[in-house]
């Protein structure tokens, strides 16, 4: 047989082994826990002086945009519903740290870890909700909706800059992703004037959601799993708490920073299987 044709036939061989393999794997695949489906979250609030009553989400969004110059994203979500329950209910509102907050611009203190809009939004439901199931459970809604929401939508009625941003889908909670592909999609710099009113609008989104959020809940009409993530659920059933591995408790979308290896396309199946529980 000459090189060229000994080539072919092993080239044959691995690709027929290969078909096989994944036919193989196939039979280990484990269930796939269902999708959570949405329903209805109970909310029994405990006593508390930190009220709330209900905002009005579009003029809420308005009022975090306008604030924006301010103290930048998480500053201005916090702001836009905790100075209107100042103005309602006077204390402990009133004395209420809002300047604290600026150090989450740029995800945090500008390291560009977590979106400083969301971290705002979490410290409010932080701060009104007074169950910590319910709270995880409003908050991871609210980042999986981020996660897959083209944003900005939030159209204000002064623009601050002469400049309707393109929207971008973040896949991702962390500022650097979510402005980074920002960037890529507009043709922007990060530093440049058209960056920052994108991220001034995102904040009015944010402030609008958690504002809608918060009535729902207070009026008990919360659906919460609108949003879930099936890639982040096949993951979870093997490396998450109720599968074998146990290595990871994250929500966030997996594949923002892992791509499956081929190995482990190949072989991740067989190898759980085989792995004690
Ligand atoms: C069928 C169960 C199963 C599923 C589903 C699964 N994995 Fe794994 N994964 C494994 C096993 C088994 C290993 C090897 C673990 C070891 O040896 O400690 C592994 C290893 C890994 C590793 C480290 C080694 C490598 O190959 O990169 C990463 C990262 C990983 N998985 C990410 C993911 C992501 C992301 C998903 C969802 C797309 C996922 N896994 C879905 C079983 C699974
Ligand atoms: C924001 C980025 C990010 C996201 C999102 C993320 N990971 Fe990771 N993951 C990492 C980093 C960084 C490491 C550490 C890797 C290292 O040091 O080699 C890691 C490590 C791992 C490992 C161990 C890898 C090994 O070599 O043994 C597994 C398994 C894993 N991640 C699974 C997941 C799963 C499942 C999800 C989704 C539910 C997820 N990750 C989401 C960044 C991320």
């Amino acid at each position: 047989m000459d090189r060229r044709k000994a080539m072919k036939v092993a080239a044959g061989a691995i690709a027929a082994g290969g078909a096989g393999l994944l036919t193989l794997t196939t039979a280990f695949k484990p269930e796939k826990q269902p999708l959570p489906e949405p329903h209805n979250l109970e909310y029994n609030p405990a006593e508390s002086s930190w009220k709330y009553f209900h905002l009005d989400p579009s003029a809420t969004a308005q009022l975090a945009y306008d604030r924006y110059s301010e103290g930048s994203c998480m500053y201005a979500t916090i702001f836009s519903v905790v100075s209107q329950l100042a103005d309602k209910f006077g204390e402990p509102f009133a004395s209420f740290p809002i300047h604290m907050f600026k150090y989450g611009h740029g995800g945090i203190g500008g390291f560009g870890s977590v979106c400083g809009a969301l971290n705002g939004a979490a410290a409010l439901i932080g701060l009104l909700i007074t169950d910590k199931s319910v709270q995880d459970r409003m908050i991871t809604d609210l980042f999986q909706w981020y996660e897959k929401e083209p944003l900005p939508k939030f159209s204000p009625a002064k623009p601050s800059v002469d400049h309707a941003p393109v929207k971008s889908i973040s896949n991702s909670v962390l500022c650097h992703a979510s402005n980074t592909n920002w960037c890529k999609e507009s043709g922007f710099h990060v530093n440049s004037n058209e960056r920052k009113e994108r991220c001034r609008r995102l904040t009015g989104d944010m402030a609008q959601k958690v504002t809608a959020s918060l009535n729902d809940i207070f009026t008990n009409t919360y659906v919460t799993n609108t949003h879930s993530n099936e890639d982040v659920n096949t993951c979870v059933a093997c490396h998450g708490t109720e599968g074998k591995l146990k290595n990871t408790s994250v929500k966030m979308s997996c594949n923002s920073c892992h791509s499956e290896s081929i190995g482990h396309k190949i072989f991740g199946d067989v190898h759980y299987k085989f792995m004690k529980d």
